[in-house]
């Protein structure tokens, strides 16, 4: 039962599996939503572990061979120490784009929208300071836009408004490139690329990711035949009805209340 295991808070991380998918069409995927504990961007980096580590588990147990992070805050808060944890694992984590943004800048002006843990955490001070020493970069802490994703009100006046003051300090200091540092925000690209207009791209680290996913495959391992599986630790059906509505696929998503999140 060799399968990819994919997690995040929520929706966030389908983002990351719709490229896995894309890319490896024949590899089943398990995808965990811990949308009891959403949003994970202001709690603490040691509480978002232990969350984490209790999901690899259950993901271990559902026949994961390889877990995608799928989540830039889970990531900051958990990747060194899973990889630690768990040396026989491949794990994929994600990282701030500010790699192709540095390197693709024309006006030397990048912007990043992320939470309050991705940005106080080293990973990002160290992507910064290996990649962003000759561009000056814009880091905006965008917590409201998680659960904006979440409930897909970015098109509501509200919506906009809040969208606009976040855009707005970035447009206004001259960013061409915008790195998407959490794995909810492609979902809120069309509404963000109608206020940033067609001169900004906006970056999704996400097909990225699922190549990263095809490269670390352990080669001895064969992807089981089963079909891709869907959890969360929310309202099972309200996560199935953003599945059909971001993803297009009609998929019956379980409950997992049982799996011990909160040790
Ligand atoms: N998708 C998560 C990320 O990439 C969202 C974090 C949250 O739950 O606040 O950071």
């Amino acid at each position: 039962m060799a399968c990819i295991g994919v997690l995040d808070s929520g929706i966030g991380g389908l983002s990351v599996l719709r490229e896995i998918h894309r890319l490896l069409p024949d590899y089943p995927t398990i995808y965990f939503a811990d949308q009891k504990h959403l949003p994970y961007g202001p709690r603490h980096p040691d509480e978002i572990h232990n969350f984490v580590r209790a999901i690899c588990e259950f993901l271990f147990d559902e026949g994961a061979r390889v877990i995608v992070i799928a989540c830039h805050t889970a990531s900051a808060a958990s990747l060194l120490r899973l990889r630690d944890a768990y040396p026989q694992i491949p794990f994929v984590g994600m990282e701030p784009a500010i790699k192709p943004a540095a390197e693709r800048t024309r006006t030397q002006t990048i912007g990043v929208l992320m939470t309050q843990t991705t940005a106080e955490g080293a990973l990002y001070r160290r992507v910064l300071a290996r990649y962003a020493a000759n561009v000056r970069v814009i880091t905006q802490v965008a917590p409201e836009l998680v659960i904006m994703a979440e409930r897909g009100t970015q098109h509501t006046p509200e919506g906009r408004a809040i969208l606009r003051r976040y855009l707005e300090p970035m447009l206004a200091a001259g960013v061409d490139h915008i790195a998407l540092a959490c794995t909810h925000f492609p979902f809120l690209s069309e509404a963000l690329q109608s206020i940033v207009g067609d001169d900004v791209t906006l970056i999704d680290p996400s097909p990225a990711i699922a190549q990263q996913v095809r490269r670390i495959w352990p080669a001895d391992v064969v992807p089981s035949d089963l079909p891709h599986r869907y959890f969360t630790s929310g309202d099972a059906q309200h996560f199935q009805m953003s599945i059909e509505k971001l993803l297009g696929y009609s998929m019956r998503v379980l409950n997992v209340s049982s799996v011990a999140l909160d040790s």
